[in-house]
């Protein structure tokens, strides 16, 4: 057992760390909804969660594990792509998740895609309160590819760092990729 988390692990230490009861919340690609549930935990009944996934199957799959926790009330699900989600969710929003790639255990050929994702991460930006954050963890290299890894870090690289703090804890000596785990801060 080793003392440095994962990206997963560090991106839920953050979450952890900043989301309370009350807040708004966004997860931006529900998958089999183990974000969303620990996000609805996070929140208490006086908070909320957006949830958005293109899949009936990962939708079906989160919905399933927020009832296994009777949880399923703090929760609204979208049927729609998350560079839609000005649509849906009303601004003051305390914290965005995005876990990008593919469903696990779904085809891989329906995954996050580049101009998606990056116009999602603008739109999350809209809708945060100050102080609030934009997590994301990003799978690159095997069927994933590089081109959304470099697209997305090459568009965080250039915000306004008066306007955010962008922070990214990777691994550098490890072999096949580990995932990326980037965090947003909006200043202002
Ligand atoms: C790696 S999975 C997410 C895993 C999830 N966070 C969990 O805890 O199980 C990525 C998900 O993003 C979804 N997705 C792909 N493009 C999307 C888009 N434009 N909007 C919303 N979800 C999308 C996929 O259908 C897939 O279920």
């Amino acid at each position: 057992m080793s003392f440095l988390k994962n990206s997963l692990g560090i991106s839920h230490e953050i979450v952890e760390k900043i989301v309370k009861e009350g807040d708004i919340v966004v997860d931006a690609t529900a998958g089999n909804g183990h974000d969303t549930l620990f996000l609805a935990k996070l929140v208490g009944d006086s908070g909320h969660v957006y949830s958005f996934d293109i899949q009936d199957a990962a939708l079906e799959a989160t919905y399933s594990r927020l009832c296994a926790h009777n949880l399923q009330h703090r929760v609204t699900l979208i049927k729609d792509g998350h560079q839609e989600m000005d649509k849906y969710v009303p601004r003051g929003v305390k914290a965005v998740m995005f876990n990008l790639g593919y469903l696990p255990g779904g085809d891989h050929s329906i995954c996050t895609k580049p101009d998606t994702t990056i116009e999602a991460i603008k739109k999350s930006l809209e809708l945060l309160i100050t102080n609030g954050i934009v997590m994301i963890v990003i799978y690159y290299g095997g069927d994933s590819g590089f081109e959304e890894k470099d697209a997305v870090m090459s568009f965080l690289k250039n915000l306004d760092y008066k306007k955010y703090s962008v922070l990214m804890h990777d691994f550098i000596n490890q072999i096949n990729c580990p995932p990326i785990a980037v965090c947003i801060e909006k200043l202002r």
